[in-house]
């Protein structure tokens, strides 16, 4: 036998003394602590004074009987999770299902066989103990988490500022540099090229470095809530050239045509248009990323009596079957790694999720690997 989880705190209530006395001993003797209640009344008051780890209720009890002590008990959010086990005669059967519709957890016959009820008590304290250590470490770890978090914001609010001002003094020495009068002498052709050229790659990295800042900003705002959406009637046919257009010249980079099929008449959803964009950039700009030179982007605009989709496809990689369990989750890089040379945080589309379903759409990914994925996002329609 294992040691009883000692000191575990027991409200035994029954009406009659008797059963109080040898349910009582019987588990004062394997070491816990009882405290014995002889009505409901008398039972409630003692839950108030101090909270038990188990209570063994009598099921039938003249003015408050065990199924209302139950109901009330666990009503009260203080008591809720108080594991509760009747104490039934044997003729007492048929209120049993009432017993487990009110919340009890099991239940022991009279007369007691002092083993059986001894196993169940043991049971339950267990069970119990296993969920309050759950609930425990779940409010640490979105503790933890939280601050984590925080510790991230500040961070990334830190940083955005003195990287803003790189991207910013760099771009003034390109242009500086760009004006200088063109000089004939070799030596100065040479210095204003290289500085040119590490100016160009400050300038990039450190844009890059904004971007990211920014990737991170956003996922904290919309974790903790604090994303504000203005939601209008926003036709995603301009906003889908829009977005095409600035992916046009990496994907010409790459040798991959974007095609857009798109109906001609206006194709209005309820979202915020900068979100929108920011949502179809992430997607349409994976296709880009994700793809070999060469291939063939195609997205389509299909409207439906409810909801409007877009539909990003690609002639890439794909997903496999694990990875796409793994997709809108935080700094998930996958297996598809860029083709051209770009950068990867695993952000986006964990931002792409959580502003889709803010604006109460639905994004998903249907691909094979080895076969192109497509993305696909659901817009109510306006
Ligand atoms: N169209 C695609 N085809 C194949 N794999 C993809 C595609 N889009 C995304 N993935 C995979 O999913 C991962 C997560 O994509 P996600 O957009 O979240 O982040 P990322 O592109 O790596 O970085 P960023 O934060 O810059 O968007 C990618 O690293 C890539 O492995
Ligand atoms: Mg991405």
């Amino acid at each position: 036998m294992q040691p009883p989880l000692i000191k575990s705190l027991i409200l035994v209530v029954d009406d009659i003394t008797k059963n109080l006395q040898v349910v009582g001993t019987v588990l004062r003797n394997e070491g816990y602590k009882v405290m014995p209640a002889a009505s409901g009344t008398d039972a409630l008051k003692c839950v108030r004074a101090q909270l038990p780890d188990l209570i063994l209720l009598d099921l039938l009890m003249p003015e408050m009987d065990g199924l209302e002590v139950c109901r009330r008990l666990k009503a009260d959010p203080l008591t809720q999770a108080i594991p509760v086990i009747f104490l039934t005669a044997s003729n007492e059967m048929e209120h049993l299902v009432q017993g487990f519709e009110v919340g009890a957890v099991d239940y022991v016959t009279k007369p007691f066989n002092p083993p059986e009820l001894l196993a169940r008590v043991r049971t339950h304290l267990e069970l119990k103990h296993a969920r309050d250590t759950i609930i425990r470490y779940g409010q640490e770890l979105s503790r933890l988490n939280e601050e984590k978090n925080e510790f991230m914001g500040i961070a990334a609010h830190d940083l955005r500022n003195p990287l803003g001002a790189i991207t910013g003094y760099a771009e003034m020495v390109l242009e500086e540099v760009g004006s200088l009068p063109r000089s004939a002498s070799e030596p100065w052709t040479r210095v204003a090229k290289e500085v040119t050229d590490c100016t160009g790659r400050i300038h990039e990295t450190s844009k890059r470095m904004v971007e990211m800042v920014q990737n991170l900003l956003d996922a904290n705002r919309i974790e903790r809530g604090e994303m504000k959406l203005n939601l209008a009637a926003t036709d995603l046919g301009p906003t889908l050239n829009q977005v095409i257009e600035t992916q046009r010249p990496p994907a010409t980079a790459k040798q991959q045509k974007i095609h857009l099929e798109s109906e001609s008449v206006p194709v209005a959803v309820l979202a915020d248009p900068g979100v929108t964009v920011q949502i179809l950039e992430n997607l349409v700009s994976n296709a880009v990323k994700y793809s070999p030179p060469g291939r063939e982007i195609f997205v389509r605009l299909k409207k439906n009596a409810q909801s409007v989709r877009v539909e990003v496809q690609d002639q890439g990689p794909g997903l496999s079957v694990e990875d796409q369990t793994k997709l809108f989750g935080k700094f998930a890089r996958l297996s598809a790694k860029p083709t051209g040379g770009e950068h990867s945080t695993g952000l986006g589309l964990s931002i792409v999720k959580k502003m889709v379903e803010a604006m109460n759409g639905k994004v998903w990914c249907e691909s094979e690997l080895g076969s192109g994925a497509t993305f696909i996002v659901e817009f109510p329609a306006a």
